[in-house]
């Protein structure tokens, strides 16, 4: 039972940390895009192509459901790529509709009309690329109504955490949240859109104070996955052994990869 976690880089590790926990029986073949790196910065032709091929990668390796986890993908390429219709038997989903749904109070499933909802003012922090295809704040529509979605593209923090430079990526959040501060001055929950982001959850939660709800996505991802599998058992895929790709170098990945998930694994070439 093998899904595939694909992300631009190394972010996807917060997800694949989470699902691995959730879903302990599962094996995952994970496959980071590091050679064409940030996503974030390219425009959504590009992301859509680079994320279609490596998606097919991991259908043609035996993985029946590939999870993107990665909102850049998710933002520019997850409904184009529905909309153009995947090979039978196979899916691909994304990492926004689970965190859309916790915000929203939804469970899966839940298509009643978009309705008011506890929150109001919500701080979005994000690639440019998720920012400008204003996905979050569509599928957010679907489901709520009266809710003030402020978006923030945090420019050069995926860099500055592929690189492993904390310190640079801590200043920037901060002056990240600074500048959303200036155009709202009291979010109410503030959502973490990039899956490299969770590393930096205690500087968001530090700079945007103790009354701002943080949600992050690893955790939700997870949940939604177990939840998909348990009503679609057939896409659980062949018995494949976990495997780490990467389309960068193997070594220098492996290296990076220790801070995302506090152990050692190996990276082999994709
Ligand atoms: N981690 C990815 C995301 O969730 C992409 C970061 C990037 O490649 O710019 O958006």
């Amino acid at each position: 039972m093998t899904v595939g976690i694909f992300d631009s880089g190394l972010g996807g590790l917060t997800v694949l940390d989470a699902v691995s926990r959730r879903l302990p029986e599962m094996t995952f073949i994970y496959l980071g895009d590091n050679a064409h790196a940030p996503y974030g910065v390219r425009d959504a032709d590009d992301v859509y192509c680079l994320t279609k091929s490596h998606v097919q990668k991991l259908w043609d390796m035996g993985c029946d459901l590939v999870v993107l986890a990665c909102n850049t993908a998710s933002a520019a390429a997850l409904r184009r790529m529905q909309e153009d219709g995947v090979p039978k038997g196979k899916r691909v989903l994304g990492v926004f509709v689970p965190l859309i749904e916790a915000l929203t109070e939804r469970t899966w499933g839940d298509n009643s009309p978009p309705r008011e909802v506890g929150v109001k003012n919500v701080a979005l922090f994000a690639t440019p690329a998720t920012v400008s295809s204003r996905a979050f704040q569509r599928e957010l529509a679907f489901r709520a109504i009266g809710v003030d979605v402020e978006a923030q593209a945090c420019g050069g923090v995926v860099d500055a955490i592929e690189e492993g430079d904390m310190i640079l990526a801590e200043a920037l959040v901060r002056s990240h949240v600074e500048a959303l501060k200036r155009k709202m001055p009291h979010p109410q929950a503030a959502v973490l859109g990039c899956t490299h982001y969770p590393l930096l959850q205690e500087a968001f939660q530090a700079a945007l104070g103790p009354d701002v709800q943080v949600f992050s996505q690893a955790d939700l991802v997870a949940e939604s996955l177990a939840d998909y599998l348990d009503r679609h058992p057939q896409m659980t895929g062949a018995d494949l052994p976990a495997r780490f790709l990467t389309t960068g170098d193997p070594k220098r990945v492996s290296d990076r990869a220790m801070q995302f998930l506090r152990r050692k694994i190996a990276f082999e070439a994709a």
